[in-house]
């Protein structure tokens, strides 16, 4: 298989690093982020690699202990672009002079631009750019010139064009710096000399081949679907890679939405043509859910649960010998600024945890790729508009929405205020303007009035949010005349609730999701 051209951004900690890499794959070139400390100099032997960014950051090249570049730089003769953080360890290394400075600098900036290099090629001579820095540049190093100023930074973009070596003090990588993906681009095509041609066809006919070459002529694959984006994705890629030897499997865990284990197996068996076994799990779910009120301990349960239903079911997979999963790039990360598997703040499960005693070895064909690209591979090898446009449901489904313990009547009453919502989401076109939407159902009862006499019933919390990528959200501005509706139809339409209300708190602190 032809090796991939890619870039390598070590990651110096700043809270940007993901963005410089999905701006990198949107210019149509494979990124990796690294940790400085976790790379050795076997890069440098690597043809494929094409330039390296260095991320900004949070320290000061003066403060004890602050990050460096990795031993083996110097011996790196190709393509550098230094962002921030990475501009005064580049300038450093290679005898310029940075200056510590009184106050952090952050926000918008005016760059003028002074000299025309490759870099700067089709960006306008005076263009906004976004600061955040405290150090700066004073003194270039020799062989660079000071390519661009802003008011305050003389220093705001260095040049080495002969040696494609470039430093910025500003952030390209974020959407208050418009002509940033210009800048990037040219990094990457006119710098790096990279193709530019990763595009979401090309990489599902390569993660094609790669689980072909992987699972042999007669390997079978197992891949347990919940109809989400991911593992819809990944069955369809998997199915058009060995056909046949691909066994698809949903769990009922009785903690669906409505109507939604009949329409996933109707997606898969119809749209897709792909053969889907059911587990019906729901009542053994239930019944050891059953009085716990502790959000981490339904989780384990939940958990549990599903890997001994797969124990159980082990007997009709002999012979399998692999287990897709769908992991995703984020998870993956070694990097500075991100923690990587190990951040938990919930314990999010999936089907991730299967015991070993199963021996099956882990497939994992979206382990480079973020999920906006996961999507976009699902388009390319024809996945329907309503399955890979469907918002994240979380692995423990409504158990998590309930807040307390689970009852089947309170999963009835959440399920169809749920629907309500999701549709009249769907009927009024806010479901593709939304990241996630879900309704809660809180343990309250408050005081309501029917008719001349007083209730005492149910409390309904909306929630709805847009997102990127799930890990920072904001709750969304749904118009009052929308949320007004919604409202309307679930107190007339579920009996038990008599009153409904819409978070507005944006994640951190809040999560997304109640529990
Ligand atoms: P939070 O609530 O942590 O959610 O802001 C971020 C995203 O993760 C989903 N989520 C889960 N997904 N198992 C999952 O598979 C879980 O236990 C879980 N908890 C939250 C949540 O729906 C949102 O998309």
């Amino acid at each position: 298989m032809e090796r991939q051209e890619w870039i390598l951004i070590l990651d110096f900690g700043s809270q940007y690093t993901q963005l410089i890499a999905r701006r990198i794959r949107e210019a149509g070139v494979l990124s990796r982020i690294h940790a400085p400390d976790r790379v050795n100099d076997s890069v440098l032997d690597d043809s494929s690699l094409k330039g390296i960014v260095l991320s900004g950051g949070p320290a000061s090249v003066f403060a004890v202990g602050a990050p460096s570049l990795p031993d083996w730089f110097p011996r790196w003769r190709g393509p550098v672009l230094g962002i921030c953080y990475g501009m005064h360890l580049l300038a450093r290394a290679e005898g310029g002079e940075v200056e510590g400075g009184d106050a952090r600098e952050y926000g918008p900036a005016r760059l003028e631009v002074d000299e025309v290099s490759p870099l700067f090629d089709g960006v306008s001579a005076s263009t906004d750019v976004w600061m955040s820095h405290g150090d700066r540049v004073v003194r270039p190093p020799a062989g660079y010139r000071i390519a661009a100023r802003t008011a305050d930074v003389r220093c705001a973009a260095l040049a080495d064009p002969g040696r494609g070596r470039y430093a910025l003090q500003f952030h390209p990588e974020v959407v208050h710096t418009p002509e940033g993906p210009a800048m990037i681009r040219n990094f990457l095509l006119r710098v790096c000399d990279c193709r530019g041609d990763r595009t979401p066809d090309r990489v599902a006919e390569r993660e094609i081949e790669r689980a072909r070459e992987r699972i042999g002529p007669e390997g079978e694959v197992l891949c347990a679907v919940s109809g989400g984006v991911d593992s819809t994705v990944m069955a369809r890629l998997l199915h058009r890679a060995i056909g046949e030897r691909l066994h698809a499997v949903f769990v009922d865990n009785g903690l669906l939405r409505l109507g939604e284990r009949e329409e996933v197996l109707r997606n898969f068996r119809e749209l897709l043509r792909i053969d889907v076994d059911l587990i019906d799990g729901a009542s053994l779910f239930l019944r050891r859910l059953e009085g716990v009120a502790d959000p981490e301990e339904k989780r384990r349960i939940i958990g549990r649960t599903f890997i001994d239903l797969f124990q159980e079911w082990a007997e009709r997979w002999k012979g399998v010998r692999f287990l897709a999963q769908g992991t995703l790039y984020p998870d993956v990360i070694e990097s500075t600024s991100t923690a990587g598997p190990s951040a938990t703040i919930k314990t999010h499960h999936n089907v991730g945890g299967l015991p070993e005693t199963l021996h099956l070895e882990l497939i994992e064909p979206f382990r480079e790729l973020f999920k906006d690209e996961v999507r976009a591979i699902g388009r390319a090898i024809g996945v329907p508009e309503e399955m890979v446009a469907r918002h994240p449901f979380p692995g423990p489904g409504l158990a998590v929405r309930i807040l307390g313990a689970v009852t089947p009547r309170d999963l009835e009453l959440l399920r169809r205020c749920d629907d309500i919502f999701i549709r009249a989401l769907r009927e009024s076109g806010e479901y593709d303007r939304v990241w996630q939407a879900l309704a809660v159902l809180l343990p309250v009862e408050t005081v309501g009035v029917m008719g001349d006499g007083r209730t005492y019933e149910r409390v309904v919390a909306l929630r709805a949010v847009t997102s990127v990528d799930g890990m920072t959200a904001d709750w969304a501005r749904l118009p009052h005349d929308f949320l007004s509706r919604v409202s309307t139809r679930i107190l007339n339409g579920v009996p038990g609730v008599n009153r409904v209300v819409y978070d507005v708190s944006s994640k951190p602190p809040a999560t997304i999701e109640w529990e």
